[in-house]
């Protein structure tokens, strides 16, 4: 019995210390910044950290370079390749990550989904008013003094070399008067999206197409993204910036360019309109909407 009890003890201590590690089968998961934002911002910061409130679950802002500056004038498939070698990086991604993208963050994350050789796995994706079948017009960037270069390249030849190598949104600007240049020389969204008949890439759909969860979230009151419909994959119809298609009348879902239609098809895909001005998401929206998906 004496010999016994000091093996009891230890044993009772062992149950102890692992009662007291909560132990989650939740997967971690990843916050992206939209244009000139970065993770030390009280707004992101606040937000990843009510995000990790909410689910219980750990989460992490990734920044990109310096934030604001590269945010800006960081082409974006080299924005994605700077995440892609983090997370491969991350011990705590290693079993798989969720990614809740805000605004332009959204194309860096589905950047990383999509481009990002060896890679851990994503599963949900919750995108929050991201510009995924482009934009129409660049976001005003305001009266900070690099606003004044950014305007700049933004009233000069926006899909030159030029302005596609050191601004950021001309990497996703789609003029719907100026498709077939758009197609010919802009670098970074006729690439994600396979929008490119003699360059589509089979990795990129199947990657894509693997996610258990994507979860589009348009806002009603979107004042930055025009159109807003494209943060549900809809876009102009038209050249005169008039009426917009849902994604499900656009070539991208009908031929299936990136796997939205067999995702869509396997009931993985949530299309969500919420009130409020462009990533305003209330706090009961976030419980709805984004929290789900962040618990196991
Ligand atoms: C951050 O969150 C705290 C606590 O929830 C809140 O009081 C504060 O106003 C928030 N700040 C910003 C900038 O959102
Ligand atoms: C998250 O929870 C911590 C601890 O309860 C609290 O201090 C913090 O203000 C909360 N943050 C937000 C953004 O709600
Ligand atoms: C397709 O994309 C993957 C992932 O980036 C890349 O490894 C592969 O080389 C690409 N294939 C072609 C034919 O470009
Ligand atoms: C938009 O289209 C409608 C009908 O399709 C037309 O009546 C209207 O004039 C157009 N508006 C503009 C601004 O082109």
């Amino acid at each position: 019995m004496a010999a016994l009890l000091p093996s009891l003890l230890s044993f009772s201590c062992l149950v102890l210390v692992f009662a007291a590690i909560p132990i989650s089968l939740s997967l971690p998961f990843v916050v992206f910044h939209g244009i000139g934002d970065e993770c030390s911002h009280p707004g992101v910061k606040n937000f990843t950290e009510l995000l990790s409130n909410y689910s219980g679950v750990e989460g992490y802002c990734l920044e990109v370079g310096n934030g604001v500056w590269d945010s800006w004038f960081m082409p974006l498939e080299k924005q994605a390749g700077i995440i892609c070698d983090k997370v491969k990086k991350m011990e705590e991604l290693k079993e798989g990550y969720n990614i809740v993208g805000l605004s332009q963050g959204n194309l860096v994350g589905r950047g990383v989904i999509e481009l990002c050789d060896g890679g851990p796995p994503v599963r949900n994706y919750i995108s929050l008013g991201g510009p995924h079948a482009g934009i129409a017009s660049v976001p005003l960037c305001g009266s900070a003094i690099f606003c004044r270069l950014a305007d700049e390249l933004i009233k000069s030849e926006i899909y030159s070399d030029y302005v596609q190598d050191h601004l950021a949104p001309s990497g996703y600007l789609k003029l719907p008067n100026a498709i077939p240049k758009y197609l010919e020389k802009c670098k970074f969204l006729p690439k994600l999206n396979n929008e490119l008949p003699q360059a589509k890439n089979s990795t990129y759909k199947e990657r894509f197409s693997s996610l258990q969860n994507l979860v589009l979230i348009m806002f009603e009151h979107d004042t930055v993204l025009v159109p807003k419909e494209t943060s549900l994959f809809g876009y102009y119809s038209d050249e005169d910036f008039n009426s917009t298609i849902p994604a499900q009348q656009t070539k991208l879902y009908i031929e299936d360019w990136i796997g939205l239609k067999a995702l869509d098809k396997a009931g993985r895909v949530k299309y969500i309109s919420v009130a409020g001005d462009h990533v305003k998401i209330s706090n009961s929206d976030t419980r709805k909407y984004v929290i789900p998906y962040l618990q196991g």
